[in-house]
């Protein structure tokens, strides 16, 4: 057993109590202590408090290393709850055509977009595929995320969406990350498919998704739920399908077109919805009701050139909100959670404590990983982020504050 000591930082967490923090307990649930400690025992914290008190606690145990935190503050690790950082190639090319003026959903209905990245994935070896993947997922680490999920949704076969899996798998391995894996093979109708979605429809129902399940390779099941991408009725019956198959069930839900993602969230008690751009404030009461964590996205609006996802509507309605980058080579290309929380103050007018919650422990819950990371009760995980500043509003304060992330733990140990 290895004991070590943490001291002298600034503590700042949201507090578990068993469920995401809504209303006004996403600002409430911060705890704040200005002089603290921890005391972490094989990578899961013991006890966390007010330093004379820790201190006293110490005194009696043995302590294998101790670490003087230089009084900096001390945040959960970022947990990034929708990403799409498994891909091959870039779209700058793409990107240009965007700024020209050409829709994102256009670029997709030509051939482009997803359809794009699908030609490369595709093409891709597994290890050149495990190798571009792995360089942004270290990066995000570097930039303070310890618990990530990765979806599939660029192989739409049976044979590439299980290279992508298997990869996504790997990044967990080869890693400090905690990775959770979700099935997007609902991500767009493929091009053999053109002209026939019934049939990719049947496909993924009846082939793609029992062997994922199968396999046990995949955590959850994701579906664009989108115009001209999956309607509300076939995401209806893919979830549905999952959830029979023991899958836990998110959706883009309303990114671009209001088409009711929201409410179907609600109806299948899927654990998040996401993206949420243009979603209605009836989807939005029926998340509310339902207790599905709305994931926010700010950095894909800021790409795709919109306005930011309703968050200070959502947290007035009790909607418990997460943030997440949904790094991907189309519509954000971005690892990084501490712009998104620079986004979500600046942009969507969260607080400094509500961000923070919906960036650890929010984000956990939209991930079923709330029992072992996203804050720092007594018995998680001890993955933590010290930051150069007074409070977590530095993240927001020096924007693009990267250089504030001083160091990364990971389960105790220096990741970064
Ligand atoms: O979350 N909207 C669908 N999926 C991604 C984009 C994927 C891509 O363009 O490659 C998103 O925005
Ligand atoms: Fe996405």
């Amino acid at each position: 057993m290895i004991r070590k000591l943490f001291r002298n930082a600034r503590v700042f967490s949201p507090w578990d109590e068993g469920s995401p923090a809504r209303g006004r307990e996403q600002q409430n649930s911060v705890r704040f202590w200005p002089e603290a400690a921890l005391i972490v025992t094989d990578g899961l914290i013991e006890a966390v408090g007010e330093e004379m008190e820790i201190l006293e606690l110490a005194a009696s145990k043995e302590i294998h290393q101790e670490v003087d935190c230089g009084g900096m503050c001390l945040i959960p690790g970022f947990v990034d709850p929708h990403t799409h950082m498994c891909f091959a190639a870039n779209r700058e090319g793409e990107f240009k055509e965007r700024l020209a003026g050409v829709s994102y959903l256009e670029i997709l209905a030509r051939g482009g977009g997803i359809l794009s990245t699908v030609r490369e994935v595709r093409k891709a070896t597994e290890e050149e595929l495990l190798e571009e993947s792995l360089a942004r997922a270290l990066r995000a680490l570097e930039l303070g995320t310890t618990t990530m999920e990765i979806k599939s949704g660029y192989g739409l076969e049976t044979r590439a969406e299980l290279k992508m899996l298997r990869v996504i798998r790997r990044i967990s391995m080869e890693t400090p990350l905690d990775v959770v894996p979700t099935f997007l093979g609902a991500h767009a109708v493929p091009e053999e498919y053109r002209g026939n979605p019934q049939g990719y429809l049947e496909f993924l129902l009846e082939e793609m998704l029992p062997e994922v399940s199968r396999q046990g390779i995949a955590r959850f099941c994701d579906v664009f739920c989108e115009q001209g991408v999956f309607s509300v009725e076939e995401s209806r019956r893919i979830l549905g399908r999952a959830s029979q198959l023991g899958l836990g069930l998110k959706i883009h839900a309303d990114e671009v077109h209001d088409t009711g993602g929201a409410a179907l969230a609600a109806e299948l008690g899927a654990t998040s919805a996401e993206h949420l751009l243009a979603a209605s404030h009836e989807g939005l009461r029926a998340m509310a009701g339902a207790g599905v964590v709305a994931v926010l996205l700010p950095g894909t609006a800021l790409s795709l050139k919109k306005p930011y996802a309703k968050a200070r509507q959502m947290i007035k309605m009790g909607v418990p909100v997460a943030l997440a980058t949904d790094c991907n080579p189309g519509s954000c290309y971005l690892e990084s959670i501490p712009l998104v929380f620079a986004l979500a103050v600046l942009g969507m007018g969260l607080s400094v404590e509500e961000a923070l919650t919906a960036a650890t422990l929010n984000a956990s819950y939209a991930l079923g990983m709330a029992s072992r990371v996203g804050s720092l009760n007594q018995g998680k995980q001890a993955d933590f982020v010290l930051l150069e500043g007074d409070s977590p509003a530095v993240l927001a304060y020096r924007l693009g504050a990267e250089s504030c992330i001083q160091a990364v733990y990971k389960r105790g140990e220096q990741v970064a």
